[in-house]
């Protein structure tokens, strides 16, 4: 892996002007607009002291959700929370590439550090494009020629071709950032050489990137794939059961009804390799009901796995060799929800084999039974450490790997 990519060994930083993207891409609480933890905030902790240490001019550049979104905002609160992690002065500056940031630029000392404003207040970057067309956005053109080199350490956004992930490499030196550096290790290490049997366990809610990457990871290495969630209920209505209309309406409010056919597909190809639900947990009325797949009734909500299929999926896992799981299996939210995946992260964390974690929800669930310790590695992508693992090439490490030298 690291033939092909530079990392922070091959640099001598200098009085240089670093620009780096990071992945401080965080839960916010819509109401309050308080932080509702602080995993990524935390995560480029090394990397960032590192550059500040070797006396580098320091230009980071992030993003905070989607336009339209709850979560999109200004990150003027992620440079206050990064500059107390860091115990070092991270500077808000409200713009991207304007005069105002170009001269802050300009005008940064040796182991100084600013924050850019949210770079996706900036239309162009949100489009997905190749690297060679993304060097010639505004945000390349105006900001790279003040800068000596870039930095990726957003393994969190390595999934996208956006201007602020792989333009820059077509015109500047580009290096993965130590925690760049540590995903792709970690990851690479479960890709190259997994312990067989390797086993996914997916749910969660984004049923497209799940379908398109269960089809990817089974053409691979892996064994077998245990779906829950949203994805689950897909998956079983793909199947023939009548999960009930209430489900049905979620699956098709999401815009998820095409997916049902794709769904199927896959379980005619692979119909061992896929293991479904045999029972799920309904919300009747606030309680928590468990009725197996053939039996349901069509007017309640499915909103976690059952018992039987938490042990069927469990003996699974325990017989692994690697095992990476990403997704809740139930409305994780709703703590009487919440018992199928917790039981399942326990079971990963429990796997004698190598265990990968990615995806907020999964990881959130291990922090809280403080389990994270007992996990081999705890991903800070959620759909990039998927992707990764399934063997589709994540946008920004291929680009890294063909930057200018
Ligand atoms: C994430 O949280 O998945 C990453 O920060 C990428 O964000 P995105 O899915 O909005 O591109
Ligand atoms: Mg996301």
């Amino acid at each position: 892996m690291f033939e092909d990519i530079l990392t922070f060994d091959d640099y001598n930083f200098d009085g240089k002007t670093v620009i780096i993207r990071l992945d401080l891409n965080t839960p916010i609480d819509p109401k309050t607009g308080e932080f509702l933890e602080e995993r990524r905030l935390k995560s480029h902790k090394d990397t960032l002291q590192e550059l500040i240490d070797n006396n580098a001019k320091v230009v980071c550049m992030a993003h905070q959700g989607r336009a339209g979104e709850a979560d999109f905002t200004t990150l003027e609160k992620h440079a206050k929370r990064l500059s107390e992690i860091l115990n070092h002065e991270v500077t808000y500056i409200e713009d991207i590439f304007g005069v105002y940031a170009r001269n802050s630029i300009k005008n940064l000392g040796e182991g100084e550090v600013i924050l850019l404003e949210n770079v996706r207040f900036y239309s162009e970057e949100e489009t997905e494009r190749p690297p060679d067309v993304q060097a010639t956005t505004f945000l390349v053109k105006k900001l790279a020629p003040l800068a000596d080199v870039f930095v990726n350490d957003a393994f969190g956004t390595a999934h996208r071709s956006q201007p602020s992930t792989v333009g820059f490499t077509q015109v500047l030196t580009s290096l993965a950032g130590r925690l760049m550096e540590k995903e792709l290790r970690a990851l690479t290490d479960v890709l190259k050489n997994p312990k067989k049997p390797l086993t996914f366990v997916l749910g969660g809610v984004k049923v497209n990137d799940s379908i398109k990457i269960i089809k990817t990871a089974l053409s691979n290495e892996v064994s077998q794939i245990l779906v829950g969630g949203l994805l689950g209920n897909v998956f079983l209505a793909a199947k023939g059961y009548r999960i009930g209309d209430p489900s049905i309406e979620v699956i098709r409010g999401k815009k998820y009804t095409d997916q049902i056919p794709l769904a199927k597909e896959l379980l005619d190809q692979y119909e061992d390799k896929i293991v479904l639900p045999v029972d799920v947990a309904l919300n009747e009325n606030g309680e928590r009901v468990e009725i197996p797949v053939g039996e349901l009734p069509q007017n309640y909500k499915i909103e976690d796995v059952g018992q039987k299929t938490v042990e069927k999926y469990i003996s699974i896992i325990k017989k692994s060799g690697t095992v990476f799981a990403n997704g809740a299996l139930g409305v994780y939210e709703n703590p009487k929800f919440a018992k199928g995946t917790e039981m399942i992260i326990n079971a990963v964390s429990e796997c004698k084999g190598y265990s990968v974690i990615g995806g907020g929800d999964t990881v959130a669930a291990a922090r809280n039974l403080n389990l994270e310790d007992k996990i081999t590695h705890v991903s800070t992508g959620g759909k990039a450490s998927i992707d990764f693992l399934a063997g589709t090439k994540l946008a920004a490490i291929e680009a890294l790997k063909g930057s200018k030298r």
